[in-house]
């Protein structure tokens, strides 16, 4: 929708003239202009070029990661006047240089370009500002989805806003909102779990947070960005960026809903799924571009595409028979923005398709005012340049508290035979395992830099688990064997692992995977690799007590070999302070909480969801009698997650039995603390369909609470429920609720109400 809009923005009046395809620019008055005139006095080259993103490696001296090259600066803001910039080259930056580096950006943009329009900056602060030096790194969002914790969500996206904010980038390619529902996709950990309900609560306040960042004119403003829209977390194969096969039901049921609630609730941008959905690319899908995201979403901020991937609809898709032809494919199916990112072709050929008729200029002037509305919103045209005084918002003390809250409520404990853990404080302790003393294994992707694993960047006070297990139990207690590097051999000697055994009551494995980003994280296989199967074998064998902390991004299957553990510990990609997280965790200081957040497959083929239909349970009258056949049999199913203490549920209650039109319900349950430890517990609502027009789920989480309980303290818990909470999307792709009983589940109690 082109929708005008009047603004206050005082800018200088500026006639553009198009001449010989030269623009020319007079200044000619000062004057109060709406970002329509101004779209009406750009020419068609500087519309294409405000349509452009270009990584920052396009203006950098080529064997420089910082330098600006002056010559390669002005070619691409005043020649091209290139839109926005993105991305790092290969390191995290201090924010001094971040301001010298956007202070030259916009020196060139606003001082030496005709209609001196800012450039809008574009960076992925995905766990935190990952791209500056000193910032703070908080769980990957798998974690955050185990924690159920909306209010730290909340507080850890403030001070990734902050702290974005004060490099001066004011535009936040975050948060994912794409379902892991496939467990070998290589960006798992990015995303809130498999569950939609999970991902579009925590993404909604995620996604208010940073939009509502610097409104109150203490800080700048940060734009957030949705993101992929929209399949690209289901590759049917599991290699990033692939085809997924998506039913629009499917779509629309579980997909869509995060998506939906982020419109509501402010985001200002989008950015597109890279892949094919049946064999469409989404770059090219009008449907999902316009249809759904325009008009039944509403939304009306940018479109941009994710990396290259314009080009690649002429390299990679095939969709297009030349680089011209796919801009013009993209631009027409709904983009504001392209990625383009190393060069000027984008700007090139649509400037061409303008002039040649292929591409409507009006085309153009949507796009560019949606461009214009984000940088006035942003209060760029005002304010193009960092605030020197945010710089103190980066690294504040008090941001590590939150770090370490955040870990403390994403860790899952999975498993805690005969009360293995909490650990006694005198504890004689042999860690070892490829992540024990490893930072990019506890920190994931995105990581000071692209793939994490630099582990120069790393702050210097972040403690790798081995240094924390030191502090926190005493360094003459614990004994660690492992190699800081992942892939050393020594992290596989299982007989070194023997031998070291002993005189120690614990062996605590720290186990997962490197750090790994997007595609290179691609694996073919989820059984953890073999020579860390073998070491828990081998600290079986030694008759300790055998712990297991895994530091993974997703669910790697280890099947056979959980027999052998005692305890497991999931802690996804902790961050910064998940060394001294997972310590509190083992020694009982913190009582654990997270539940996961997506299903753990049995085994490698074992890839059912939690909210699968009833269909997964097939009974068959084979002889000798009758076989039941359950597909749903993971190692730990969604929803998992132990405590210390034991909480029990009594007197779940329904005010009415049926309801109705806009009748709420409302559903009240007791929870207790029966033991003697404090502990944070998760209450979820669970809801089942008993018969639909479409196959109903076993189960599919609706609400959740998260209460504190102190020692044998019993809360009540309340919901409430209506009918659009037990929705569907029908046969006609339409969300309704069908008359019929519904259970409600939570924890081991359940009661039937009817919608009439
Ligand atoms: C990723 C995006 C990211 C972009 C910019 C792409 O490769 O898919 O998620 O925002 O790069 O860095």
């Amino acid at each position: 929708m082109f929708f005008a809009r009047f603004t206050t923005l005082t800018i200088i009046l500026v006639a553009t003239l198009a001449e010989n395809g030269v623009a020319q620019s007079v200044e000619t008055s000062q004057s109060r202009l709406t970002l329509e005139d101004l779209v009406a006095s750009m020419s068609i080259e500087e519309k294409a070029g405000q349509m452009t993103q270009t990584t920052v490696d396009v203006i950098l001296k080529d064997e420089s990661p910082t330098e600006i090259d002056p010559e390669k600066l002005r070619v691409a803001i005043v020649d091209r006047r290139v839109g926005s910039i993105l991305n790092v080259k290969w390191m995290a930056y201090t924010v001094d240089h971040w301001h010298s580096l956007i202070t030259a950006i916009q020196d060139a943009a606003t001082k030496e370009t005709p209609n001196k329009i800012p450039v809008l900056y574009g960076i992925d602060s995905i766990h935190g500002a990952n791209y500056v030096k000193g910032s703070t790194l908080f769980p990957h969002n798998v974690g955050v989805g185990a924690s159920r914790d909306v209010a730290l969500a909340k507080a850890a996206a403030k001070i990734n806003a902050a702290e974005t904010a004060a490099m001066g980038v004011a535009w936040n390619f975050d948060p994912m909102l794409g379902l892991a529902r496939q467990p070998l996709w290589s960006r798992f950990e990015e995303s809130y779990g498999e569950d939609e309900h999970l991902a579009t609560t925590l993404g909604r306040a995620v996604i208010e947070t940073y939009e509502a960042h610097g409104r109150d004119g203490k800080s700048s403003p940060v734009a957030s960005c949705m993101k992929h829209f929209i399949g690209y977390s289901m590759p049917l194969t599991g290699k990033d960026r692939t085809t997924a096969l998506i039913p629009e039901r499917f779509l629309r049921e579980y997909l869509l809903p995060p998506f939906a609630a982020a419109v509501k609730a402010g985001a200002s941008t989008v950015m597109i799924n890279s892949g094919d959905v049946n064999g469409i690319p989404a770059h090219t899908n009008s449907h999902y571009l316009k249809t759904i995201l325009r008009d039944e979403l509403g939304f009306e901020g940018v479109a941009v595409t994710d990396w290259e991937d314009v080009i690649r609809l002429h390299t990679r898709h095939k969709v297009a028979a030349t680089p011209r032809e796919a801009v013009k494919i993209a631009v027409m199916a709904g983009i504001d923005m392209s990625m383009v990112p190393f060069d000027f072709s984008f700007t090139d050929h649509l400037i061409d398709l303008v002039k040649s008729g292929e591409i409507p200029e009006s085309r153009l002037d949507e796009s560019v005012l949606r461009i214009l509305q984000l940088k006035q919103k942003l209060n760029l045209f005002d304010h193009p340049y960092p605030n020197a005084e945010l710089k103190a918002d980066l690294g504040r003390p008090e941001y590590q508290q939150v770090a370490l809250d955040a870990a403390l409520h994403s860790l899952t404990l999975l498993k805690n035979k005969d009360n293995v853990l909490p650990l006694p404080k005198t504890a004689k302790i042999l860690l070892a395992g490829p992540a024990a003393d490893n930072l990019p294994a506890m920190h994931g992707s995105w990581s000071y830099s692209w793939q994490g694993r630099d582990t120069g960047q790393y702050p210097e006070t972040t403690l790798t688990l081995a240094k924390a297990m030191e502090q926190a139990f005493g360094e003459e207690q614990v004994t660690c064997i492992a190699n800081p590097d992942f892939d050393h051999t020594d992290n596989a000697d299982a007989e070194a692992l023997t031998k070291a055994a002993e005189g120690h009551d614990y062996i605590v494995l720290a186990l997962g995977e490197n750090a790994y980003a997007e595609t290179p994280g691609g694996i073919d296989d989820l059984m953890l690799e073999y020579d860390q199967l073998k070491l828990i074998v081998a600290a079986k064998e030694t008759g300790k007590k055998v712990v297991v902390v895994m530091m993974s991004g997703r669910p790697r299957v280890i099947g056979w070999a959980e027999d052998q553990t005692d305890a497991f510990l999931m802690a996804y990609r902790p961050a910064s302070k998940g060394g001294e997280a997972i310590c509190q965790v083992l020694n009982g200081e913190f009582n654990p909480c997270g539940k996961l957040p997506f299903t753990w497959p049995r085994g490698t083929g074992d890839v059912v969801m939690y909210d699968h239909g009833h269909t997964s349970k097939i009974s068959e009258p084979f002889p000798p009698g009758p076989v039941t056949t359950d597909a749903f049999n993971p190692q730990w199913p969604f929803g998992a997650g132990l405590s210390y203490s034991q909480f029990s549920y009594s007197n779940l209650k329904a005010d009415r039995e049926t309801f109705s039109g806009d009748d709420q319900v409302t559903i009240n349950i007791d929870i207790t603390n029966s033991d003697e430890m404090a502990g944070w517990h998760v209450v979820e609502l669970y809801s089942r369909d008993l018969f639909a027009s479409v196959v109903p789920c076993q189960r599919r989480l609706r609400m959740f609470k998260k209460i504190h309980l102190n020692a044998g303290e019993t809360k009540p818990v309340e919901f409430k429920i209506d009918a659009a909470d037990l929705s569907f999307i029908d046969r006609n792709m339409k969300r309704i609720t069908e008359p019929g009983g519904f259970l409600i589940m939570i924890g081991d109690k359940q009661l039937e109400i009817e919608f009439q």
